[in-house]
């Protein structure tokens, strides 16, 4: 397993180009399996999650293609209608699959994806929605079998909104018969590129972006040739700011819709760090420490549980004390561990860290335990005294294109020690 060897103490300065977004991605790849038409995908990020994704549908049928930066994706005949444990084990994302199987073909077999490092995990609300849709859903051997002539139109309440669920629904939906209206949708920007990629295949779909989305279903999508350029990762423009921040420099992320970095850009200005914005980029000054904030993490418009972690490394930087709270996930707490062995004074209260600043980390040997508790102690190493050793950094790898790269182009000193060096 790979390793990250950090020499913390420089201040980041410079220019990032934002990759895309793998948490639009994963679903758009997804998207392809609803009709037998070739997707050209643009902006896709070389990440793990999204390389697992490709393999997994080729396993169910789906041919792939590179034809210079852009991904061509078609799905025209289904080789299996049954997602391997070996593959959905290692990506939760998987279960996407369950309704766009079942709305085109009829049937899907769906390992039931265990829980991760952050919590449980559960996947109730994928199949009460399919069932409400009309499927028979068995749970057996631990898979999910879904059965369907065809899907009926329904209204379907979710609690909690759930991105994936929304947007499993949302493509379940695009082929069934009739109206379904999904209530308390995910409002995340990545459930409406997916939706805005789906309405440019013939999908009918109102309503993204708020917590109410109307599907009118099809007979099928148009034929041809669509094109989709993802969104950018406001994952990676935030992570890359705060790594500004963290570090008292100067960082300007390059992205074509700034606003999707309102919330982080608020939540930094609060921490004392200057923003400013012009066309296609969002740029981070720090010239003093941070000072404490409260952060609590919620479904969009909330602060994004996706940089909730990131945030507990500059606030353990701070000057004060910052109370976060994780609401999405049950168990998000899991860097602080790793942030104390740094010398970050944090104590846990079921879901909320109470961070008393320190004026600084020391370097140490770390271990990452998820994606982005893995980019927090990466930041934290950025801004400590002395060598991190970072291991299994492969979570990391899951969703962040090259990261060892930009942090060196902004002036950090990161290298990587290749598992079989270890
Ligand atoms: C998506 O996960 C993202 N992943 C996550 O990003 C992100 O943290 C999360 O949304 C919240 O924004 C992808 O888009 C691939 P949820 P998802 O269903 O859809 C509960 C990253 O770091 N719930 O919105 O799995 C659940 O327990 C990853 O890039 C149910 O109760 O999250 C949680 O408390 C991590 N039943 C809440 O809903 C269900 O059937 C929100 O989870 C489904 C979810």
């Amino acid at each position: 397993m790979d390793r990250l060897i950090v020499e913390g103490g420089q201040r980041l300065s410079g220019e990032i180009q934002v990759s895309g977004a793998k948490n639009a991605a994963l679903p758009i790849l997804v998207s392809s399996l609803l009709s037998p038409h070739t997707c050209v995908l643009e902006n896709i990020p070389d990440v793990v999650d999204v390389r697992t994704m490709c393999q997994l549908l080729g396993v169910l049928g789906a041919t792939t293609s590179w034809d210079g930066p852009r991904l061509l994706i078609r799905t025209e005949t289904l080789k299996s209608h049954e997602a391997p444990y070996a593959l959905v084990s290692t990506m939760r994302a998987s279960i996407l699959v369950l309704g766009p199987l079942v709305a085109r073909w009829g049937e899907a077999i769906v390992p039931l994806p265990g829980g991760c490092a952050i919590g449980s995990r559960p996947v109730n609300l994928h199949i009460d929605g399919l069932r409400a849709l009309g499927a028979e859903v068995r749970i057996q051997h631990g898979n999910i079998h879904v059965k369907a002539k065809r899907l009926k139109g329904a209204r379907i309440a979710m609690e909690p909104s759930s991105v994936t669920g929304t947007e499993n629904l949302m493509m379940a939906a695009v082929l069934a018969e009739g109206v379904t209206v999904i209530e308390n949708a995910a409002r995340e920007p990545e459930v409406a590129d997916l939706a805005a990629f789906l309405i440019k295949r013939g999908a009918r779909i109102q309503g993204c972006g708020t917590n109410t989305i109307t599907i009118e279903g099809v007979e099928a999508l148009n034929d041809g040739d669509h094109h989709h350029r993802i969104m950018a990762d406001r994952m990676e423009a935030g992570t890359y700011l705060i790594a500004g921040a963290v570090t008292q420099g100067d960082v300007t992320v390059h992205l074509p819709s700034p606003d999707l970095l309102d919330d982080i850009c608020t939540t930094l200005h609060a921490t004392g760090a200057e923003l400013s914005r012009n066309h296609g980029s969002v740029r981070v000054t720090m010239d003093r420490r941070a000072s404490a904030v409260d952060v609590t993490t919620g479904p969009c418009p909330g602060f994004p549980t996706d940089l909730q972690a990131q945030m507990a490394a500059l606030l353990s930087l701070a000057e004060g004390v910052s109370l976060v709270t994780e609401t999405v996930f049950e168990n998000r707490l899991t860097h602080v561990s790793e942030l104390r062995r740094m010398g970050a004074n944090i104590t846990t209260n079921g879901n909320q860290a109470r961070i008393v600043g320190v004026d600084k980390l020391s370097g140490a040997p770390v271990m990452a335990s998820d994606l982005r508790g893995g980019a927090a102690l990466i930041l934290a190493s950025l801004a400590a005294e002395g060598e991190t050793i970072i291991s299994r950094v492969y979570h990391v790898d899951r969703g962040y294109e090259r990261i060892e790269g930009n942090l060196n182009t902004l002036g950090a000193n990161v290298r990587r020690v290749k598992s079989n060096n270890a």
